[in-house]
């Protein structure tokens, strides 16, 4: 089973990867996870640290080549044998055009979009906490730790995310719409487009994906 998830920033993305891979067994690749990753040196590999950087603190997009070939690489490993779930590649049609010709024995079976209101993104990001150390996400507002700032499983403090500011959301979000929203036709004109809505609450929305995986 290979999946590919479709959202804006804030969507749902990383919280959903979390319980599916651990229900189907399938390896999680996060471009973001990768990146944040290779900014703080623990990702092996001869990378450009400072523009990566820079693009994601600003918001923008890391350039499409780069982000392709460190994708194919990832698919590559042993855990990917059994499945893989996409989470924030592709993310231009171009990413998703070279995916299709470089990979083309990773073919996608579906992409599910998580459609989610816009007005509830910003307070799902600037709200968002997350451990350094098992990587659980939380939000100040909808899931809180139990004790404050601290990891329930772990009892690491919690960080926010540096382009979780709300100068960089604005862009982030703004970016979603220009560079990524085409992919939805894309994908539909592919036939492996699926609609979740994302506006639920996170078993809910994690129920409709399994139903969607489940009628294959
Ligand atoms: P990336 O890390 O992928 O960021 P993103 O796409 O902006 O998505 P997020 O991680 O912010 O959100 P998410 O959808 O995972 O939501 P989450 O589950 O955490 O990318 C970061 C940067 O890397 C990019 O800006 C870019 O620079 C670069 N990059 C990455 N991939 C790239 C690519 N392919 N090409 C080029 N550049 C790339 O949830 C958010 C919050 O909401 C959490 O607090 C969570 O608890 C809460 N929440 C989740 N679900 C619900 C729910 N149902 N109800 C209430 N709250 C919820």
């Amino acid at each position: 089973m290979n999946i590919a998830l479709l959202a804006p920033p804030g969507g749902g993305k990383g919280t959903q990867s979390e319980r599916l891979i651990k229900a189907l067994n399938i390896a999680h690749i996060s471009t973001g996870d990768i990146f944040r990753s290779i900014v703080k040196g623990t990702y092996k590999g001869a990378f450009p640290v400072d523009e990566i950087l820079n693009y994601m603190n600003k918001g923008l997009l890391v350039p499409d080549d780069i982000v392709v070939k460190i994708t194919l690489e990832r698919l590559n490993a042993d855990d990917c044998k059994n499945g893989f779930l996409l989470d924030g590649f592709p993310r231009t049609v171009n990413q998703a055009e070279m995916f299709d010709k470089l990979a083309s024995d990773k073919k996608l079976d579906f992409v599910i979009l998580l459609e989610v209101n816009e007005e509830g993104l910003i307070k799902r990001l600037t709200g968002r906490r997350s451990c350094p150390k098992c990587g659980k996400i939380y939000n100040i507002y909808y899931t809180p730790p139990k004790k404050n700032n601290v990891c329930d499983d772990d009892g690491e403090t919690l960080i926010m995310r540096s382009d979780d500011s709300i100068e960089t959301v604005t862009k982030r979000l703004e970016v979603y719409k220009k560079e990524t929203m085409p992919l939805v036709s894309y994908y539909e004109n592919k036939g492996i487009l699926k609609r979740v809505d994302g506006d639920k609450s996170v078993e809910e929305v994690f129920k409709q994906i399994m139903e969607v995986i489940e009628a294959k």
